[in-house]
């Protein structure tokens, strides 16, 4: 199995999922050869739960990592269909991976395996350019 697929597999095995029971793991893989991994961290106040790809995510950028050094972000999750971002996870990936980054989503099995670009995932994004004064009325 490739490199990247088992480290999303084993970082789904450290998911805190106390709450949900819904395991989820993350892998970063990174243009110089590094991997980052994520695990989702669950809390009592349910609302305060973090999705594996965010803590991925995050853990790179705290890391010092920027989008133009993630090239792919792999997500596992134990079930038929590998499930696919969430959309508060979708916002984040779109800021802080490039647009021609790949997401791809896969099970333990490695069947149903499926990738898509950032830009396909989350289409009419919310960005910074948003924000801009010259958007501005
Ligand atoms: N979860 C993720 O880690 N990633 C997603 O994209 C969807 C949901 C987590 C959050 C929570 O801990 C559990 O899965 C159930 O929603």
């Amino acid at each position: 199995m490739e490199k990247k697929y088992q480290l999303a597999l084993d970082a789904m095995q450290n998911a805190y999922a106390v709450y949900s029971g819904f395991r989820v793991g993350a892998c970063l893989v990174l243009k110089n050869g590094e991997y980052i991994i994520g695990a989702n961290v669950e809390n009592a106040s349910y609302g305060l739960c973090n999705c594996a790809e965010r803590s991925a995510l995050f853990a790179a950028y705290s890391k010092g990592y920027r989008k133009d050094d993630i090239i792919e972000l792999v997500v596992a999750t134990d079930t038929v269909t590998p499930s696919s971002p969430c959309g508060a996870c979708r916002q984040v990936i779109c800021e802080l991976m490039n647009q021609e980054a790949l997401v791809t989503l896969i099970n333990p099995k490695l069947i149903n395996t499926y990738s898509i670009k950032v830009s396909e995932l989350l289409p009419y994004q919310f960005t910074g350019d948003c924000l801009n004064d010259e958007n501005k009325l």
